[in-house]
């Protein structure tokens, strides 16, 4: 092994070898903050006490008139007294049980077949993430649009609703679809992170149906979406590595639509969590979001509905694929087979000196409607694993090799 035992100078690098790794970072940090300060976007923030930032996400309510629309596919026993209003009573339920930081609605909000006027089923939906004062982002699916609004007036009206974080489109640039946005979760208050979005969220519009003769079937996520989606990641990945308190990886980036990707069928059960019990309802042709999404490479999981009884994650290519599966009453279902919503429970490090730091782990679960609001499923999606850790490591072998090439071996520290 080297030493470090010469001359002055080179006394303080070899010093600094002494100090544990996180401490080492503590002080880079400490040195860096305070200056270039980001302008402050975040209205979601990573909870100071837990470090946590939790998503509520809610599929194909199919919310329609309330109290006079009926549910689908629930056993002969449920159906007197069951309408729109026990979609309402679960989203109570699940938000009082989970108290999310954020909850993400990502399709067929509302049936628009059957509503009598969109907005005010819109308004009715909505309504418990309102009432409860939760910030809440939506995208719409290929239902939403087919009552009183268009796809342009249903995500018009989202955008105009309280508390939401939703944004109609980017400004500035052509592109196609309606509600396609992006959202930035900051670190913890205080930290050196303070400034710095930890945590990417993408929301995008994957349409309704095909407008090309001929192809049938769904719609997909376009080029242009594509393109802003993959310049939106790749500026958020240059400031988060970029600039102070510099990051060696992306902040991980999560990913909402509608409709899933045709890569969603790359499962059986042997490698997924959840249940597949009907066919992967995605575009009958693949427009290469999957492949874009990879590309970008902070991508860790992206979240769909639309197809009710599927459920389950998949692991391809280090992205997580998860169905949410449905959660509305007046939606097609399996009778017996409980509505439900999937929880997203994103975790950040912490340093050996108590500071929250960037995301170390993203967990997820389901919620069942059934008596005692069941969690199933429970798995980790995605863990950085040593993180900071490995990132001091790296530091330590470096300065190691630098005192090695600079240093006398033999010396050892003392003098
Ligand atoms: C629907 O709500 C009613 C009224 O609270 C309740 O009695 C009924 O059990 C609920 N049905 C289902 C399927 O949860
Ligand atoms: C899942 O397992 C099936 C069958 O074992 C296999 O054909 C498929 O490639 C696997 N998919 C992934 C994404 O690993």
């Amino acid at each position: 092994m080297g030493g470090c035992g010469l001359g002055r100078g080179r006394r303080t690098a070899c010093l600094l070898l002494l100090l544990p790794p996180l401490l080492l970072f503590a002080v880079a940090d400490a040195a860096a903050s305070g200056k270039e300060k980001q302008g402050v976007s975040g209205k979601l923030r990573f909870r100071r006490e837990s470090g946590t930032f939790k998503v509520v996400q809610v599929a194909d309510m199919h919310y329609a008139d309330g109290r006079s629309t009926a549910c689908e596919d629930v056993l002969p026993s449920q159906v007197a007294g069951c309408t729109d209003l026990n979609t309402t009573a679960f989203l109570y339920r699940v938000f009082r049980a989970e108290d999310p930081d954020l909850v993400v609605f990502t399709g067929d909000n509302i049936y628009g077949a059957d509503s009598t006027d969109a907005a005010k089923s819109m308004d009715a939906a909505i309504a418990p993430a309102i009432d409860m004062k939760l910030p809440w982002a939506a995208v719409i699916g290929n239902h939403d649009q087919e009552g009183t609004l268009s796809r342009e007036g249903v995500m018009r009206h989202l955008v105009g609703m309280k508390n939401t974080l939703a944004s109609f489109n980017p400004e500035g640039i052509e592109i196609d679809g309606y509600g396609n946005y992006n959202l930035e979760v900051s670190g913890v208050e205080g930290t050196s992170m303070d400034e710095k979005s930890v945590l990417n969220l993408y929301f995008l519009d994957s349409g309704d149906y095909s407008t090309v003769p001929s192809i049938n079937g769904y719609g997909w996520i376009k080029a242009s979406q594509q393109v802003w989606f993959q310049q939106t990641s790749s500026s958020l990945q240059a400031k988060y590595m970029n600039k102070n308190p510099k990051q060696k990886e992306p902040a991980p980036g999560l990913v909402f639509f509608h409709i899933p990707l045709p890569e969603f069928s790359s499962f059986t059960a042997s490698n997924f969590t959840g249940v597949k019990q009907e066919g992967i309802s995605s575009a009958s042709i693949n427009s290469g979001f999957f492949a874009s999404m990879v590309e970008a490479g902070d991508v860790r999981a992206a979240f769909v509905g639309h197809d009710h009884i599927n459920d389950f994650c998949g692991k391809l290519s280090g992205i997580q694929l998860c169905y949410a599966g449905g959660f509305g009453y007046h939606a097609y279902g399996k009778a017996g087979w409980s509505r439900r919503a999937r929880v997203l429970s994103v975790q950040l490090e912490k340093t050996d000196s108590g500071e929250w730091r960037g995301v170390k782990s993203i967990k997820t679960w389901k919620r069942l409607d059934d008596k005692h609001l069941s969690t199933i499923d429970s798995e980790v999606l995605w863990n950085r694993g040593s993180n900071g850790k490995t990132l001091s490591y790296a530091w330590i072998r470096y300065l190691t090799q630098t005192c090695h090439s600079n240093c006398r071996v033999g010396g050892g520290f003392g003098e």
